[in-house]
């Protein structure tokens, strides 16, 4: 398997506050990783310095065999660094189709192929297909990930970053949305999502956590770490 993205000793933070001191992952073509840890630990701070939303203060991020940390956030968009934002950044003002058809402002090939896309993404998300031109406030909070979802997959990323998905939703929704991330995976789509839900365990390859700003542990073999201890330690008992 070809590493797609690897990751060493990030250190980044706002302002002239430090909040990532030593981030270190890697994922592999094909696979999804989970980033997993406490409320502050630095994962939606990970995510926007790879991105490029942060600026990098050290470390290196190596993408596709490139390396990132000069780049733009629109020139790593542009290469396949896709990111669905905590909160989804759904914009409500606009339809569901117009906010999903923003995902195409990074295809460079013709009109054919990005309707493909959308057929097959409607196909995936039915309720969307189904909305598709009421504005997007109406659609409830498990529907909006699932657009938000939809909109990075149109930009056809090779690496797709996923915010807490689960965020304020219903177990049940958060299941389905789980088993879909699975899907897209074995339709060829890589994942790095973080993640505080235990549910995340039954579907993800590896295992990467964060504390204080730190990866401190890695799960590489898939067994290294006992799934039930990043459970207990990391997603709270509740979640067993
Ligand atoms: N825009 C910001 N300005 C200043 N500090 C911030 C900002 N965003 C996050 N922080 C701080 O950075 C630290 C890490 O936050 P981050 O959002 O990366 O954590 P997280 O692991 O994603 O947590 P959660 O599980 O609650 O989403 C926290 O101490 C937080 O207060
Ligand atoms: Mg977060």
């Amino acid at each position: 398997m070809r590493l797609l993205l690897v990751v060493n000793n990030l250190e980044s933070g706002y302002g002239r506050l430090r909040v990532l001191r030593g981030v270190t992952l890697n994922v592999e073509e094909g696979e999804i990783v989970a980033v997993l840890g406490p409320n502050g630990a630095g994962k939606t701070t990970t995510l926007r310095a790879l991105s490029g939303i942060l600026p990098l203060w050290s470390g290196s991020i190596t993408f596709l065999g490139r390396n990132l940390t000069k780049e733009s956030p629109e020139a790593r968009a542009a290469m396949g660094l896709g990111h669905v934002v905590e909160g989804r950044g759904i914009l409500t003002s606009l339809s569901v189709e117009e906010n999903l058809m923003l995902g195409r402002s990074l295809r460079r090939d013709g009109a054919q192929s990005i309707q493909r896309d959308k057929d097959h993404l409607l196909d995936l998300f039915p309720v969307l297909r189904e909305r598709l031109k009421l504005p997007a406030s109406s659609l409830s909070g498990g529907e909006q990930q699932m657009l938000a979802l939809a909109r990075s997959l149109l930009c056809r990323p090779k690496l797709l970053m996923i915010d807490e998905m689960s965020f304020g939703l219903a177990p049940i929704i958060v299941n389905q949305l789980f088993a879909l991330v699975r899907q897209l995976r074995d339709e060829g789509t890589t994942s790095l999502i973080v993640e505080q839900q235990a549910g995340v365990l039954n579907i993800c390859d590896r295992t990467f956590v964060l504390s204080g700003g730190r990866t401190v542990s890695q799960d590489d073999t898939g067994e290294a770490v006992s799934r039930a201890d990043l459970v207990r330690s990391y997603l709270g008992d509740s979640e067993e």
